[in-house]
């Protein structure tokens, strides 16, 4: 049976899927089972930072229009071709919405998801050191 927003990856490929709607059967890719990825949220000793940041900002005060920003960022961690944070992902605790954001190389690796209802939990996905949850 899969998880619904589970995150899985073909071992062989790399072809990297979510589950929406969740059904009995098991994943399959290259003839193989996919693997759940499991998301890492204690930081190690690699020096670079993998767990995703939610943090509110205000903003707009300089023109007037003074409001609250909420954003995912993952800032201290690297964004070149051989190593970088591949997508951010947010759903809030009741699963009934979700937020994706992909990102290239040399891109900040932020995602504004202000107006997202409820607890939010978020995602990173670093194509070296795979999946990280915020805490
Ligand atoms: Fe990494």
């Amino acid at each position: 049976m899969s998880l619904k927003f589970g995150i899985y990856k073909c071992k062989i490929c790399g072809n990297v899927v979510q589950t929406l709607i969740s059904g009995e059967g098991e994943l399959v890719c290259c003839g193989e089972e996919m693997e759940l990825l499991e998301a890492k949220y204690e930081e190690n000793e690699l020096g670079e930072k993998h767990v995703p940041l939610i943090e509110t900002r205000h903003e707009g005060c300089e023109t007037g229009m003074c409001h609250d920003e909420t954003y995912v960022t993952v800032l201290k961690h690297p964004m070149i071709q051989e190593h970088y944070i591949q997508f951010i992902e947010v759903f809030n605790k009741d699963k009934s919405e979700i937020r994706l954001k992909f990102f290239n190389p040399n891109q900040k690796a932020e995602y504004k998801i202000s107006g997202l209802n409820g607890d939010v939990t978020a995602y990173e996905l670093c194509n070296i050191h795979g999946l990280w949850r915020s805490v």
